[in-house]
């Protein structure tokens, strides 16, 4: 049998996804309440990181450990990946060793070469065209302090990056509307824009964006793989930074949310990171919990 995997957020459907959501917030429930549950015992997560990542790593892995299982890092400088070992042979050898395995890496088309090749489930954990995981994650936190995200106003200030992508799948997913606001040039992929049709409207002021909106979220400037594009961009998307001004003109209970790392005095000013709005640390934390849920639905299949 095929293994289910996690590409992105349209490899679940709408039902799944709401329960998973659901699940997360009880896991986290369990563990503040310092429930021991060990689902996964004895199972092995491999973690294939070909970019840097600081919640990504410590989520996975440390959720494993709270499952009672086992993660493995594993980065291009040490295993033969990094000396040219095919894709393909590699997720044939991987995955009939450990049980799951999740890969942050650039090209998206590698992480869907690897899932062909997995006898186990693939999670992606970030690719230049979409990072599925953040929006478990995110759309927990907005359910946690103001419900059901269905019908709301969703606001994405910044570069049409993998996380603006994410966004735009959720859109589909969680029944939002979602405004993109950003430089021309710094478009969303286009095929996605079509396909995800009016559930998602782009425009250029994000002032006009901002209008009412129930949550405003933004992005680093220069993603991973970009850093010599730093300078230019910060020239280009400066007059998309989430400051004051925009918060002002969203819905006075609009949450702000950022996926981390975050540059304040770029991409958001440090009085809206900082700011009333702003739920960005229980919106980290939530990659854990919405992790542990994803690992349990894929692998042992959630609880009734
Ligand atoms: N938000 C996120 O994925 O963070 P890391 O790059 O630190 O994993
Ligand atoms: N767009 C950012 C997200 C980091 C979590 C990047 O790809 O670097």
């Amino acid at each position: 049998m095929n293994p289910r995997h996690f590409l992105t957020l349209m490899d679940l459907d709408k039902g799944e996804l709401r329960r998973l959501v659901a699940r997360a917030i009880e896991l986290k429930r369990m563990q503040h309440a310092g429930e021991i549950y060990e689902p996964l015992k004895n199972r092995t997560l491999g973690m294939i990181f070909e970019k840097s990542s600081t919640r990504t790593r410590v989520s996975f892995e440390t959720g494993m450990s709270q499952f009672g299982g086992h993660a493995l890092f594993l980065s291009p400088r040490d295993t033969q990946l990094g000396r040219g070992e095919p894709i393909e042979d590699t997720a044939r050898v991987l995955s009939r060793m450990v049980d799951v395995i999740m890969i942050r890496t650039f090209e998206h088309e590698k992480v869907e070469l690897f899932a062909e090749y997995s006898q186990v489930p693939v999670i992606n954990a970030l690719t230049d065209m979409y990072h599925p995981c953040q929006l478990l994650a995110d759309m927990q936190v907005y359910h946690e302090h103001r419900g059901d995200v269905a019908g709301k106003k969703v606001v994405y200030i910044g570069d049409g990056n993998n996380m603006c992508h994410s966004y735009m799948n959720a859109a589909r997913q969680f029944d939002f509307q979602l405004v993109v606001a950003c430089p021309e040039g710094y478009d969303p992929d286009p095929t996605l824009t079509a396909e995800v049709g009016d559930a998602v409207r782009i425009v250029r002021d994000p002032i006009e964006a901002a209008a009412g909106a129930d949550l405003v979220t933004t992005d680093v400037w220069a993603s991973m793989g970009q850093e010599e594009e730093q300078k230019k961009r910060e020239q280009v998307f400066a007059p998309f930074q989430v400051n004051d001004a925009v918060m002002a003109v969203a819905n006075p209970d609009a949450l702000f949310l950022h996926c981390l790392p975050a540059h304040r005095g770029e991409e958001v000013s440090a009085s809206v990171i900082d700011g009333p709005h702003s739920v960005v640390w229980e919106q980290a934390e939530n990659r854990l919990h919405a992790q542990k849920a994803l690992l349990e639905l894929l692998l042992v299949g959630l609880p009734d």
